[in-house]
C-alpha cells in the first residue's frame, strides 16, 4: 500500500500502478482464502487500499481532485466487479467438488449384510429331531415348570429317597420345581395317550449345579418308545442307529449297567471316542469311550402308574444331555461359552 506523498504529477499514475498490482494480486487467487484476503486488502473498511486512496484526496491540489477521485472510483468499481467474479467462479467450483464427492461410485465392492446364524444348541437339537422323525418319532413337549407328582413320584422316586437329592432341586415357594429332567414329559404323555407311543422330547432342564460341564440351566432330550413286545434290543439298535448318524457311521456304541429309579434294567451308553476314534486321547481320559446318555426300559411301576398295563405292553427310555453333544461335536471346551450370548461362537460354529 503506497504511503508517500502525493506528488503534483503523480497521482494518476499511481492509481494505475495500483490497479495493474490488483489484476496481478487477483490473477493468483486460488481458494476462498485468498479471495477473502484480497477483499480485505483492497475494500477492507479501515485499512483497505481504495479507502486509503479516497483519504487521500484532501491532500489532492484542487485542480487534480475531480480526475483523482474519479481514478479512485474507477478502481474501486473494477475491484468489486472482479471480487464478485472471482466469488461466482469460486462457489461454481465448490459445488462441482461437493456434487463430485456426493455420487455414487459403482465400483465400490458392496457392503455385506450381518447374518444372523442357529445356536450350536439348536443345531444339534434339529439334528436329533430330524433323525427320530425318520425313525417314526414326534415331538412332545411339557411345562418347565413341574410339580413334584410329574418329576420324581410317578418316575418312581420314592418320597424322601436320597435319589432326589442326585438332581439338586430348585423349588419354587408355592412348592412347584423347575423340571430337573424331561423325563415328566414321558408321565404327562403316557397319561394322556395309549400306546403304540414313540416321542422325543427337547427342552430346557434346571439344576443346582455350576462349573466347566454344568450349567443351572441345560438341554436335554428324551426318547420314549412303548408298544407290545418292545425288548433291550430295540433300545441298542435305536440307539446305534441314532448315535451313527449323529456322529459317524462307524461311531462305537455300549451299554453299561446302571439305576435310574424309572427304568428296570438301566444302562450308561458310552460312544466311541469321536476325537481318537477310540484310541484314547486328552478328551476321553484315555478310554477311549465317552458316556452321553442314560437309558433303560420302562420301568413296570411307571408303566401302570400312568394306567398302561405292563404285561401287555413295554417301552424303552432314554435321555441325552444336548449341550454335551453341541460340546463334542464343535469342540466347545466350557459349557458356559454356550450361554454366554457372545457372538463370536456363532461365527466360529461351522454348520
Ligand atoms: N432323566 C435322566 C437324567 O436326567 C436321564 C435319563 C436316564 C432319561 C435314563 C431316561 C432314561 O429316559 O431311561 O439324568
Amino acid at each position: 500500500m503506497p504511503s508517500e506523498e502525493p506528488g503534483a504529477s503523480a497521482p494518476l499514475q499511481r492509481i494505475t500502478e495500483q490497479t495493474q498490482l490488483f489484476q496481478d494480486e487477483a490473477a493468483q487467487v486460488e481458494d476462498r482464502e485468498g479471495w477473502q484476503r484480497l477483499r480485505v486488502r483492497w475494500l477492507g473498511r479501515k485499512q483497505g487500499i481504495v479507502r486509503s486512496l479516497l483519504g487521500q484526496l484532501k491532500d489532492i491540489p484542487a485542480a487534480d481532485k475531480r480526475d483523482f477521485g474519479q481514478a479512485v472510483n474507477q478502481l474501486k468499481v473494477l475491484v468489486e466487479e472482479r471480487l464478485g467474479g472471482l466469488d461466482a467462479e469460486l462457489t461454481e467450483g465448490e459445488r462441482q467438488h461437493a456434487q463430485r464427492s456426493a455420487a455414487v461410485d459403482v465400483t465400490l465392492p458392496g457392503r455385506q449384510p450381518v447374518l444372523g446364524s442357529v445356536h450350536p444348541v439348536n443345531l444339534v437339537t434339529q439334528k436329533i429331531v430330524e433323525i427320530f422323525s425318520g425313525l417314526g418319532y414326534s415331538v412332545a413337549e411339557g411345562p418347565e415348570v413341574e410339580d413334584d407328582y410329574h418329576n420324581f413320584e410317578a418316575l418312581n422316586f420314592p418320597p424322601d429317597h436320597p435319589a432326589r437329592d442326585t438332581q439338586d432341586t430348585f423349588f419354587l415357594e408355592d412348592g412347584r420345581l423347575l423340571r430337573t429332567h424331561t423325563s415328566p414329559v414321558q408321565i404327562r404323555t403316557m397319561l394322556a395317550r395309549k400306546p403304540p407311543i414313540r416321542i422325543l422330547c427337547p427342552g430346557r432342564v434346571y439344576r443346582h449345579d455350576n462349573d466347566l460341564r454344568h450349567s443351572p440351566m441345560f438341554h436335554q432330550v428324551e426318547g420314549l418308545a412303548v408298544a407290545e413286545g418292545i425288548t433291550m434290543g430295540h433300545l441298542k439298535g435305536t440307539l446305534e442307529a441314532f448315535i451313527q448318524q449323529l456322529f459317524t457311521a462307524d461311531t462305537g456304541v455300549r451299554l453299561r449297567p446302571s439305576y435310574f429309579p424309572f427304568t428296570e434294567p438301566s444302562a450308561e451308553v458310552d460312544i466311541t471316542c469321536p476325537f481318537c476314534s477310540g484310541e484314547g486321547c486328552q478328551v476321553c481320559s484315555k478310554t477311549g469311550w465317552m458316556e452321553i446318555l442314560g437309558a433303560g426300559m420302562v420301568d413296570p411301576r411307571v408303566l401302570s402308574g400312568c394306567g398302561i398295563d405292563p404285561k401287555i405292553y413295554s417301552g424303552f427310555a432314554f435321555g441325552l444331555g444336548i449341550d454335551r453333544v453341541a460340546m463334542i461335536r464343535y469342540g466347545i471346551p466350557n459349557i458356559r461359552l454356550l450361554f454366554d450370548n457372545d457372538e463370536r461362537l456363532l461365527r466360529q460354529v461351522k454348520i
